[in-house]
């Protein structure tokens, strides 16, 4: 029979992410294509302790239903993580999702209603152009340059669409980019959105992975106006598995919020929310970021290193101080979805930039991951790739 699905589900059954996510998974492959974190830095000992307390202390409150906005001592310990970052909230202005893609989809189906605009980076994060793209929404690309969204592209951009429900942007180490943006762009766009009265989804997955630089305050700081909805995870600091992901912002936005997510999931995992609460009071998270930030600081080098070795001339890359990713740009019109079969034949794997543009692309862009291989993988990696790019482009290799 003929399905009559709703106009929220797309047409095509194609997943050309997913094609590529495949390719690049086979054992031969050195792939930088996922977004994936190092498995090997997940605390396992530490997660099984807590959990095997969680287990004996409180398991019957830990596996009965719970409160949709998520568990009292998980929503303390993020209050207190915010606190670090700058923004002082209370418990009430805090949520937990299941993770960060949920909080996108509920803060998405809470402002867009079809032919609404939602204001994006260009390039941004593709699982959330899909998410607006399911609600209908009208997508605007804004320019980026090294300091992230740029505020004059900005302005044009909520001048010429009256409609705009919010601005979707990753000011920290940005996917697919790495590029950050600066805190005086940070107080400008608040600034924008307070004259257009529009909202702002600041989405930080990897802030707390900085690695080199100096901090910079998130968005949400420079919020007079309570219009910052603040989103984060564990994924990316703890284990994506985990699922786990919070949303801070104005408490009756907190509210219907919660409402919204008791419609779609009733709450996230409620024994997963005590484990990560309880190995937040035991351990310090911090001490297991610095681990991380460590690790992943080497291998961004080591990357960096190669591809100033092994890629021909002309060749531009975003140069991250934190975060996952890298982003790179070949001179002239090539397909990046050809580079990537003849990287394939050569056994190393990255996403093109298509799939992260909501409108025109900009040919010869990729995305590299450095956190899920090893330093002798990178750099063999990038070798091979850095062959690939010259037989593509026609330099002598
Ligand atoms: C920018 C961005 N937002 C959200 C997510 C989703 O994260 P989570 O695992 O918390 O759902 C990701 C995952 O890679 C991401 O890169």
């Amino acid at each position: 029979m003929t399905y009559q699905y709703s106009q929220r589900v797309p047409e095509s059954d194609e997943d050309p992410v997913g094609n590529i996510l495949k390719v690049a998974g086979s054992p031969s492959v050195i792939s930088f294509a996922g977004g994936l974190p190092a498995p090997e830095l997940f605390p396992i000992a530490a997660l099984k302790k807590v959990t095997n307390e969680v287990f004996d202390q409180s398991g019957r409150q830990a596996l009965q239903y719970s409160a949709a906005i998520g568990h009292p001592g998980l929503r303390q310990q993020i209050v207190k993580r915010m606190g670090r970052e700058g923004v002082d909230t209370q418990i009430e202005n805090v949520m937990i999702t299941t993770g960060s893609q949920q909080s996108i989809d509920l803060v998405a189906k809470m402002f867009v209603n079809p032919g609404d605009t939602v204001i994006v980076e260009k390039p941004t994060y593709l699982c959330a152009l899909d998410v607006f793209r399911s609600y209908g929404a009208h997508i605007v690309g804004v320019e980026m340059d090294e300091n992230g969204m740029r505020m004059d592209a900005l302005e044009k951009a909520v001048a010429d669409n009256p409609n705009t429900k919010f601005i979707y942007t990753i000011p920290n180490f940005q996917n697919p980019t790495g590029r950050t943006m600066t805190a005086d762009r940070r107080e400008k766009m608040v600034e924008i959105a307070d004259r257009a009265d529009i909202m702002i989804m600041e989405d930080d997955p990897y802030g707390a992975i900085r690695f080199a630089g100096d901090d910079i305050e998130p968005i949400k700081f420079y919020d007079r106006n309570e219009r910052v909805i603040y989103l984060s995870t564990f994924s990316k600091i703890l284990a994506p598995g985990l699922r786990l992901g919070w949303i801070v912002a104005e408490k009756n936005f907190i509210k219907k919020c919660t409402l919204m997510k008791q419609s779609a999931d009733v709450h996230s995992d409620n024994l997963t929310q005590h484990i990560v609460a309880k190995f937040m009071e035991e351990y310090d998270i911090n001490e297991h970021i610095n681990k991380i930030k460590k690790v992943y600081r080497q291998r961004e080098r080591v990357m960096m290193t190669a591809i100033e070795t092994f890629f021909p001339k002309g060749v531009n890359y975003s140069h991250p101080e934190g975060g996952l990713f890298i982003w790179v740009e070949v001179p002239g019109d090539i397909d990046t979805k050809e580079l990537f079969d003849t990287c394939i034949k050569h056994d190393v794997a990255f996403v093109p930039g298509e799939p992260f543009y909501p409108d025109k692309v900009i040919p010869g862009t990729f995305r590299l991951n450095y956190s899920n291989m090893s330093e002798d993988q990178i750099k063999t990696g990038i070798k091979r790739l850095g062959t690939a790019i010259k037989e593509t482009i026609g330099v002598q290799v």
